[in-house]
C-alpha cells in the first residue's frame, strides 16, 4: 500500500495499520496512506474498518516538522472527511498517545476504543496552535463545552478510563492485544447493527453554558496565559462551535489555526519543542556510549538543595540517603523532606500511602563509611570551595570505583574540585535549580576530565527523575546563572538611572517573565546576595549593588522579612511600592552622581535582555553550551523566561541580530564600556546578516 500505512482484511474487518516511526506522526506519506486505504474499503468485502497503529503509540499529532513549510497534498481535512464520510463503519483504535492531529483522526472516525493505558489529548497549546483539524468543534460536541475547554485551553492528555466518562471514548477494551480485541469490537458494532456515529451530527449541549460564559473564561485564562494568544483563540472556536453549524466551525477553526501557525509565538514555541529534544544529545559522545546503572544514590549536606535532590530520587523510585555533619542536620534535613510532601499530601495532590512509600526510600547518616555501596553522591554542601574538596576527597576514600562524584554547585571550578579525588574521570556537574523537587532544569556540567560514560550516565538519570538536561562546560556559573548576571545588574542600575522597582518588574512581567528581576530578589531573599559579596572580599561597583546592600542593612531583607523592595502585606504576600525605597534609590543614585531620568518601558526591556542574549554569545564562542537552543531551554525551564518567547537567543533571532548589535552599541556609547562590549559572534552574526540558528546549522 505505502511505506508507512498498509491495509488488510483480517476477518472481514478491513485494519489500516500506520507504521511511521517514533511517534506516527502524521506526515504527507502517512495522510495519503490513510485516504488511499479508506477509500480502497469502500469498494472492497470488509464489513468494517480499525484504524490502528504500530509501534508505541497512535498517531501522536501532525508532523510538526512540516509546519511553516508549503502545504502537500492531501491535507488534513480531506483525509478526515474521508474517513467521517465513509459508508462503512471507521474504528480508531488508541494506544499510547493519540494527541493533536492523531486524536482528532480518531474523532472523525465513528467509534473509538483504546487500550487501559492509553491517553489522548489536544497539547497544541503548548506549541502556540489550536487543534486545527476539527478538534476545537467535535470534543465540545462530545464532551460538552467546558470539559472541552478545559481539555483543550491546558493541553493535558486524558487518560482512557477518564476519556470514557468524558464521551470521548466509546469502549475501553480490556486486555492489551490492540489488534485484536478492536477487530472483536468493530465486530460487534456491525452485528449489533450499530449506526455510522458522525459526531458532526451530534448538537453541542447549550444548556450549561450562562450569559457571559465565554467572557469569564477567557478572564480566567488571561491569568495563566501571560499573554499567549493561542489561548483566546481556542476560546473563540469553541465559541462558534457553540453559534455556528459545523462547516462554519470548522471554517473558523481553519483561519484561526493559520492565524497562529504564522504567529511569532507558535514559531517560539516549536523552537522549544524541538530545542528540548536536541538538548539531550550531546554531539561528541557515541550512541552506544555505555551506562553506568544507578540503583542507591547519596546526597551530601541535606539543606535546601539536598532534601529537594533526594525527593527527585524518591519520586523514581530509587533509595537515597542523606548525609549530614550532625544528628541534628540530619533530622532537619528529613525534616524538610516530610513537610514538603506533607504539603502536596494536604493539598490533594499525593496519597499518605504514597508519601510513606517515598519517605521509606529517604533515610539519613552521619557516617560516610555507609556510602560504600551508593552508585551516585551528589554533593551539595555550603558553597564553599574548600569544604567542597575535603568533602570530595572523604568521598574518594569510601565510593566503590565506578560510583559517579557530581557537585550541585552553582558557581565553583569543578575542574579544580575533582583535584581533590584519584578519580577525576568520574566527576561531573549536577546543578539542580530551587526547589530541587519542582525545577525541571538539570544543567549537566562536563568538566576537563569527566569520562563520555559519566557524563552519559548524568544526562540519563536526570531524565529519569523527570528534569530536562542541558550540559554546560566549567565556568563561573555555567549557562544561566553566569548569563543572568548582566540581567540583575541592569535591573539594579536601572533603578538608578531612573525607573521605580514597578517599572521594571511590570516592563519583564509586559514581556512575559513569571516574575520581575526586582520581585524575584525579594523572594530570594537580598541578604544571600549581600553575603556573597562580602565572602568575596573585593570591592564589587556600587552601582550594582549600593541599593541592595543598603536595604539588607535597614534589615528589609525581602518577602522574608516582610519587606524588601517592596512592602508585602503580611496575609496575602502582595507587594506594593514604597515610597520610602524609592528615597533610599534617589538618594543612592545622587551619592553615585547619576542623574535619574525617565526610563522608557522599551529601554528596560532592552537593557535587561540583551545582555543575556550578548553572554550567550560568548558562552557560545566559548563551547560552555553546545547550541544557541541548549541556552533557550536552559532559560525557559530555569528562569521563567517566557516560552511563546522561545528563550533568550531565539528571541534574539525574532528581533534581529543587527538590531541588538546596534543597540549594544548605542548603550556602549551612552552608558559606558563596563558592562556593554558586544561579544565577536553576536557582531559577525549581526555583519552577516545571519541568526544564532543559522550558525546552529554551520556547526552542526
Ligand atoms: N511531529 C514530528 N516529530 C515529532 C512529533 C510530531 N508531532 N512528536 C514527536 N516527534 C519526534 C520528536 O522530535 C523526537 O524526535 P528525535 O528522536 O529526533 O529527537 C521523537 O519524535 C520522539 O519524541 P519524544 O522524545 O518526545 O518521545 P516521548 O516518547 O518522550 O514522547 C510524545 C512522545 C508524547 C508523542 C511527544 O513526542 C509529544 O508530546 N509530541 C508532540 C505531540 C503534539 O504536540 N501533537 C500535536 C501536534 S500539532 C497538531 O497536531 C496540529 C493539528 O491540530 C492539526
Ligand atoms: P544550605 O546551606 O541550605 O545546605 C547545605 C547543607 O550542607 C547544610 O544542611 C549543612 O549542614 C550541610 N553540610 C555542610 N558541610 C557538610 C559536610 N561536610 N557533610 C555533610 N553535610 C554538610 O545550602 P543550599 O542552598 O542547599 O546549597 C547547597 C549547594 O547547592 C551549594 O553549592 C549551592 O551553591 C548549590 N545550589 C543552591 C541553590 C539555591 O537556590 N539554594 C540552587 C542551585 C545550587
Amino acid at each position: 500500500m505505502s511505506s508507512v500505512v498498509s491495509y488488510e482484511l483480517i476477518d472481514g474487518i478491513g485494519v489500516i495499520k500506520v507504521n511511521s516511526p517514533p511517534v506516527n506522526a502524521l506526515s504527507q506519506a502517512v495522510r495519503e496512506g490513510i485516504l488511499n486505504a479508506v477509500n480502497k474499503a469502500q469498494d472492497d468485502d470488509s464489513e468494517a474498518v480499525v484504524l490502528l497503529c504500530e509501534g508505541r503509540t497512535f498517531i501522536a499529532g501532525a508532523d510538526i516538522t512540516e509546519f511553516g513549510k508549503p502545504p502537500k497534498e492531501p491535507g488534513l481535512p480531506e483525509v478526515l472527511s474521508a474517513l467521517e464520510s465513509s459508508k462503512k463503519l471507521v474504528v480508531a483504535a488508541i494506544h499510547g498517545t493519540a494527541l493533536g492531529g492523531g486524536f482528532e483522526t480518531a474523532l472523525a472516525c465513528h467509534y473509538r476504543c483504546a487500550i487501559p493505558s492509553a491517553k489522548v489529548g489536544l497539547p497544541e497549546v503548548n506549541l502556540g496552535l489550536l487543534p486545527g483539524a476539527g478538534g476545537t468543534q467535535r470534543v465540545p460536541r462530545l464532551a460538552g463545552v467546558k470539559a472541552a475547554l478545559d481539555m483543550i485551553t491546558s493541553g493535558k492528555p486524558v487518560p482512557a478510563a477518564q476519556a470514557s466518562e468524558m464521551g470521548l471514548i466509546d469502549e475501553v477494551l480490556s486486555g492489551d492485544d490492540l489488534q485484536g480485541e478492536a477487530i472483536r469490537y468493530a465486530r460487534d458494532l456491525v452485528e449489533s447493527g450499530a449506526l455510522l456515529k458522525r459526531v458532526r451530527d451530534i448538537e453541542v449541549d447549550k444548556s450549561t453554558i450562562e450569559p457571559g460564559f465565554f467572557d469569564k473564561y477567557r478572564k480566567q485564562l488571561a491569568k495563566r496565559a501571560r499573554g499567549q494568544i493561542a489561548q483566546d483563540r481556542i476560546v473563540s472556536c469553541v465559541e462558534a462551535a457553540v453559534e455556528l453549524p459545523i462547516d462554519k466551525g470548522l471554517e473558523r477553526e481553519r483561519e484561526l489555526f493559520v492565524e497562529l501557525m504564522n504567529s511569532p509565538q507558535s514559531a517560539a514555541m516549536r523552537h522549544a519543542f524541538f530545542a528540548e529534544r536536541e538538548a539531550a544529545k550531546i554531539k561528541d559522545l557515541p550512541k552506544d556510549t555505555p551506562i553506568r546503572d544507578i540503583k542507591r544514590v547519596a546526597i551530601i549536606g541535606g539543606g535546601t538543595m539536598g532534601g529537594g535532590i533526594a525527593m527527585c530520587f524518591a519520586n523514581a523510585g530509587i533509595p537515597v540517603q542523606i548525609v549530614e555533619i550532625s544528628d541534628e542536620g540530619v533530622e532537619r534535613g528529613l525534616g524538610i523532606v516530610k513537610k514538603n510532601y506533607s504539603i502536596t499530601v494536604k493539598k490533594g495532590k499525593m496519597s499518605e500511602e504514597h508519601m510513606k512509600s517515598r519517605l521509606d526510600l529517604i533515610s539519613g547518616t552521619t557516617n560516610y563509611d555507609d556510602l560504600k555501596d551508593v552508585d551516585l553522591v551528589i554533593e551539595a554542601v555550603f558553597e564553599d570551595p574548600k569544604i567542597k574538596k575535603e568533602v570530595f576527597s572523604k568521598l574518594d576514600a569510601v565510593c566503590k570505583p565506578g560510583c559517579i562524584l557530581a557537585t550541585n554547585t552553582s558557581y565553583q571550578d569543578i575542574d579544580e574540585i575533582a583535584t581533590a579525588v584519584k578519580r577525576p574521570e568520574d566527576v561531573v556537574g549536577m546543578h539542580f535549580f530551587s526547589p530541587a523537587n519542582v525545577m525541571k532544569l538539570l544543567e549537566v556540567v562536563r568538566a576537563e576530565k569527566t569520562a563520555d560514560d559519566v557524563l552519559a550516565t548524568a544526562m540519563k538519570i536526570g531524565k529519569k527523575i523527570g528534569k530536562v538536561c542541558v550540559m554546560a562546560r566549567v565556568c563561573y556559573g555555567f549557562i544561566g546563572n553566569r548569563m543572568l548576571q548582566g540581567y540583575g545588574r541592569q535591573a539594579h542600575m536601572l533603578l538608578l538611572d531612573g525607573a521605580t522597582p514597578t517599572q521594571v518588574d511590570a516592563a519583564a512581567e509586559e514581556f512575559g517573565m513569571a516574575m520581575g528581576p526586582i520581585a524575584v530578589g525579594d523572594l530570594a531573599g537580598l541578604d544571600i546576595g549581600y553575603k556573597a559579596r562580602q565572602a568575596l572580599g573585593t570591592t564589587p561597583d556600587p552601582r550594582t549593588c549600593i541599593i541592595a546592600d543598603a536595604l539588607v542593612e535597614m534589615d528589609r531583607l525581602g518577602q522574608k522579612s516582610g519587606a524588601g523592595y517592596y512592602k508585602y502585606d503580611p496575609e496575602t504576600r502582595a507587594r506594593q511600592a514604597d515610597p520610602e525605597v524609592e528615597a533610599l534609590i534617589k538618594e543612592k543614585a545622587k551619592e553615585l552622581g547619576i542623574e535619574q531620568r525617565e526610563i522608557s518601558k522599551e529601554e528596560i526591556v532592552d537593557r535587561l535582555f540583551f545582555p543575556l542574549i550578548n553572554e550567550g554569545a560568548l558562552i557560545l564562542e566559548e563551547g560552555v553550551a553546545q547550541r544557541p537552543g541548549d541556552i533557550d531551554i536552559v532559560y525557559l525551564y530555569g528562569y521563567g523566561f517566557p516560552v511563546a518567547r522561545g528563550g533568550p537567543m531565539f528571541y534574539g533571532d525574532q528581533v534581529g541580530l543587527k538590531k541588538v548589535y546596534d543597540r549594544i552599541c548605542e548603550f556602549r556609547d551612552t552608558l559606558g564600556e563596563d558592562y556593554w562590549k558586544p561579544a565577536p559572534l553576536l557582531e559577525k552574526l549581526a555583519r552577516e546578516g545571519k541568526t544564532f540558528a543559522d550558525w546552529a546549522k554551520e556547526q552542526a
